[in-house]
């Protein structure tokens, strides 16, 4: 009988998602700020467990806060195989695993030092790495593995180098990963700028000044959303057919 226009019987075509995320296990590594955070609270929201993992406990802290005692959250820093490592075997079973952690190093080229790129490949690299490398093998059947990188692999800025490189590293690997440890299917979300807690070393005047700058030589006119970022993992968390996938959702910066 259909209420409000949906029809009970096909609840599962017109709610796949929510469905789907109820009782699965999240790991998002980065998830105490910014798009992983927006991850992790939509996740909740959906009826998952969801695991959180970040350096500062301070900001576990506030995610768990707003998130709810459901959530766990694990200090750790993905740099390290063996944080990572320890946090895996912590979790019994999983089904997704979500990265948006950086902690990239903005510079010319010629002003990079080893420890800049290192830095940069860091959490957005060897981070991944580590996860699948221990996450891959206990995942439950019809899980996911989505990476976050960014545009920066595909319009080149100017101090974006080291940036661009782990990005695109990022993109190569997932492509493999895809073939390698299927069924699990591994995807990328590849975001152009969007506002973020990341941008709050800028001034407030000057962090809505850039913000909307960048927005306004967009095709759409404005920068991203966390949500909007979210919004595309939760695509490859769901959609079965989806797997060895950039998806480049950026505003239209390489129109
Ligand atoms: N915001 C943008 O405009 C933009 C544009 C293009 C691409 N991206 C990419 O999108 C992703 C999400 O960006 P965002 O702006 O939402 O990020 P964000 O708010 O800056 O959050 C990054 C998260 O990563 C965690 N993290 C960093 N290094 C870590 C480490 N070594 N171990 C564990 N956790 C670590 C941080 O927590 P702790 O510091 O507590 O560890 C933080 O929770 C990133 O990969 C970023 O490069 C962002």
């Amino acid at each position: 009988m259909p209420i409000r226009g949906i029809n009970i019987s096909n609840i599962s075509k017109d709610f796949p998602m929510s469905i789907k995320m109820k009782d699965k296990v999240v790991v998002v590594a980065g998830g105490a700020s910014g798009a992983g955070l927006a991850v992790s609270r939509r996740a909740v929201a959906e009826g998952a467990q969801v695991h959180i993992i970040g350096r500062s406990p301070s900001n576990l802290g506030r995610a768990q806060g707003e998130l709810g005692a459901s959530v766990r959250t694990h200090v750790a820093d993905l740099t390290v195989e063996a944080d990572v490592e320890s946090v895996i075997a912590a979790i019994p079973a999983i089904d997704h695993v979500v990265t948006t952690a950086a902690d990239l190093a903005f510079k010319t080229f010629l002003q990079l030092d080893d420890a800049d790129i290192e830095r940069s490949f860091g959490a957005k690299f060897w981070g991944p790495v580590y996860l699948v490398r221990h996450a891959a093998p206990k995942l439950n059947a019809g899980g996911t593995i989505t990476f976050v990188s960014g545009s920066a692999a595909y319009k080149a800025t100017a101090g974006g180098s080291a940036v661009a490189a782990a990005n695109a590293a990022l993109d190569g690997l997932a492509r493999t990963l895809a073939l390698e440890l299927a069924p699990t299917r591994v995807n990328v979300v590849s975001p152009g700028i969007f506002d973020s807690p990341t941008w709050d070393f800028l001034d407030n005047d000057l962090r809505k000044q850039t913000l909307e700058s960048f927005g306004a030589s967009l095709p759409i006119g404005r920068v991203g959303t966390v949500e909007e970022v979210a919004d595309a993992v939760f695509f490859f968390m769901s959609n079965g057919f989806a797997t060895g996938t950039v998806l480049q959702i950026d505003a239209g910066a390489n129109a």
